[in-house]
This record gives C-alpha cells, structure tokens and sequence, in this order.
C-alpha cells in the first residue's frame, strides 16, 4: 500500500496528532554537529553507581520474569518511606504504582478518567504530552492559558473553574510547571482541591518537580496536593525517577491513587506493559533508600544553574523572562519573535544551540523559547554566549 493510504487506516487520533516540537528540536538538532543540547529536561550526570549496581545484580541474578503488576513490593514499601520522610506524616504502599516513566503514569491516569467526549481542564503552557495523550485517547484536554504580565506568570483560579463544564472529567496541575517554572502554592492547591470537591472532578496532578524547588525559605520541596488532600479522595498523582535521582534513561516512575482503585490500576498496567522490570527496580529502591544526599546535591547545583543563565540572559536585549521557582528550565520571551519553531531551526543551523520551540507547549507558549539549564557552568556559559551573538546580529540585520 501507499504511505498515504497507510496513514489513512489509522485511527484520527493517531493520524492527527501533531509531533512534539521538543522532539522534533531534537532529532533536528542530533543532525548538526557540535549543537549545544538544551532542549531535554535531563542534565549530564549518568546514574549514580549506588543506584546502578542493585540493578545490574539482580539482572546477573536472573531477575529477568514476570513481576507485580503494580510493582514490587518492597519498591512500593520504599515509596512509601521516602513519602514518609519528605512530607511529613505516613504513607500506605497500597496507594503506589510503579509504571514504566513518569509518561506512563500519566498515560494510566488519562486511561482511568477521561475518554471519548470527556474534557479535561488544564493551565498553559504545559508539557505537550498531556494533551497529546488526552487527545489518542479521544477526550480533550480544555487549555486555559496563563497571563505574562509584568514579567511573571500568574494563573487566573477563576478562569481555570468558568472553562468546566458538564463534560469535564477532572483539572490538570503540573507544579512545579515545565516549562514556565510557576509553583502552585499551598492556598491555590487548596482552592483546587476545594473546587473538584465540590464539583465531583478528578484532580490530575503531576509533582514530578517537586524536589526542584527554589522557594525563599529554603523548603526542601514545593507545596504539594499531598499537603492537602486525604489519601482516598479523587486525586492521581503521576510522578517519576528521572528527575530527582538522574534516571530519565530507565524510564520509571510511579502513580498515586486511592488504595480502592487498586485492581482497576493494575488493569491497565497490565494492559499497557504488564509490568515494570524487576531488575530495574531494585535500583529504584537503592534510590529512594539511600539516595537523599544526592538529591539535595543535584537540587543545589539546578539553583546555581538557574542563577548562572539569569545573569548570563539577564542583558541580553529583547529577552525578558520570570525567574522560574521551580523545575530546571528557562521559559523566555524574544520580543518580535512570532514563529518559536522556526527561530529553534535557524539557532541550531546558526548558532549551534538547541532549545525547544515555545508553540509546542499550547496556547500562551508562542513567542518563548524554553531551555533546560540543568547543564554544566562551562556548557551554559557558551550556549548562552552563542545565543546571545545570535540575537546580536539578528536584530541588527
Ligand atoms: C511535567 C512532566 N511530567 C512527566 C514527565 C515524564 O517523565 P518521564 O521521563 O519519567 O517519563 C516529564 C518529563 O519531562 C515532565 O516534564
């Protein structure tokens, strides 16, 4: 058959959904030689040893079967600790999933609350994967964008509750945000959380970011729904290991939900990967058990990070930026810039630097640039010296 007719037999939904500008950036830019990688939200460091070696052992070992559905056991008990110490009270293993990435924790969320005709609300700009995943599932993610105004990014409450309407299953939160760094606090959670009470809405949450937190009073984390919310109400939490303990390649996170979805869970678990590999998970438990000081190390070497590209983007003429409270990317304005998409090619072929394209993170992104600053001291300098030569000769051309 023709591509065309090939493509043709494809589902809408498959057929339709547009690429992510962030992976579109990068398989454009591992073209390029010698083009500075900042479009990835993941920073340099490969996995500890201490968490790498449990792994490869159990692999020797001969791990290597069918395992737990939801996960192991002894993984789920170790959340439960790590949960335990980080926010202050304790925490039933029965409310964990292991998935495969934080990206199937948020594919078993949207699976479990939202299909065809349903609609869920949601703040820009935000990652484009939730609304490309609520898009193949046939619902529709409601995207209501934030306000840049006075150099910050607020979300108006009010206008994210007038955007529900009958056909809306549940609200989207990612705080800390990718990509604007905007950290919900603990009132507007629960102003949220009030509102689905009250409204029978499914809170979709995604605290990824949490631990990548900058706050004034030097917290080891940003508020969190778990602050605020009771265990078995309608909360999912989607969450991951590639972020804290640098694990983006092992393509593990977790979920949280009320114990008494278990079975219903572990359905779609089972039908989506039917598992996660044992092997791998044994150093997910060597993470969260020992892995706290190497947290607090990458958190603090994300805000030195952050200080060093506001300083170094700070002078840069046509740029203006709110410095981001949490998560580890840079969201940029460039005055009169109108197609984000197309200035990532021209920097990459021009000036060796790769970012991602604003407009892939929905309504509002437009006209931003965003860009992961989680990179060394002497990659950031030249990256943001490359780009600011760039913008140098292209507003003087
Ligand atoms: C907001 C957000 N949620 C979830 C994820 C998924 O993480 P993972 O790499 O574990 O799939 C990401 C990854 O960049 C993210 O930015």
């Amino acid at each position: 058959m023709r591509t065309d007719q090939l493509l043709e037999a494809l589902t809408p939904e498959a057929r339709n959904e547009p690429d992510s500008g962030i992976i579109k950036a990068a398989m454009y830019g591992f073209t390029v030689p010698g083009v500075i990688r900042l479009w990835a939200g993941e920073g340099t460091q490969p996995t500890p040893d201490a968490f790498a070696r449990p792994a490869t052992e159990a692999l020797l070992g001969g791990e290597t079967f069918y395992t737990w559905q939801r996960g192991l056991p002894e993984l789920r008990e170790a959340l439960a600790r790590y949960h335990g110490r980080h926010f202050g009270r304790s925490f039933d293993p029965e409310n964990f999933f292991v998935t495969s990435g934080g990206m199937q924790a948020i594919q078993t969320i949207v699976q479990a609350v939202a299909g065809a005709g349903d609609d869920i609300v949601m703040p820009t700009p935000a990652w484009p994967n939730y609304a490309s995943t609520l898009r193949i599932s046939g619902a529709r993610p409601v995207e209501v964008p934030m306000d840049f105004r006075n150099g910050r990014w607020t979300l108006d409450l009010d206008r994210l509750f007038d955007a529900v309407t009958p056909r809306t299953r549940g609200i989207s939160l990612n705080s800390p945000s990718n990509p604007v760094g905007w950290t919900a606090s603990r009132e507007e959670l629960i102003a949220i959380r009030d509102f689905c009470r009250k409204r029978g809405l499914w809170i979709l949450g995604d605290e990824v970011y949490t631990r990548f937190y900058y706050g004034a009073k030097g917290e080891s984390r940003a508020p969190s729904f778990l602050d605020v919310c009771e265990d078995e109400e309608q909360l999912l939490l989607a969450n991951t290991f590639s972020k804290n303990w640098a694990m983006t390649g092992w393509r593990i996170g977790w979920l949280q939900a009320p114990r008494a979805l278990g079975a219903a869970i572990e359905r779609i678990i089972q039908v989506n990967s039917s598992g996660t590999p044992a092997f791998l998970q044994r150093g997910c438990v060597a993470a969260l058990d020992t892995g706290d000081e190497f947290v607090a190390e990458q958190v603090a070497n994300a805000r030195r990070c952050r200080d060093l590209t506001v300083d170094l983007l700070r002078d840069v003429p046509g740029v203006r930026f709110e410095v981001p409270e949490g998560a580890f990317y840079l969201f940029f304005r460039i005055e009169g810039m109108t197609d984000s998409a197309l200035t990532v090619r021209r920097l990459i072929d021009e000036a060796k630097v790769g970012f991602a394209p604003g407009s892939t993170f929905g309504p509002g992104g437009e006209g931003h640039l965003r860009m992961c600053f989680l990179k060394d001291r002497a990659t950031l300098t030249e990256a943001l010296s490359r780009f600011a030569e760039w913008m140098k000769r292209a507003r003087s051309a």
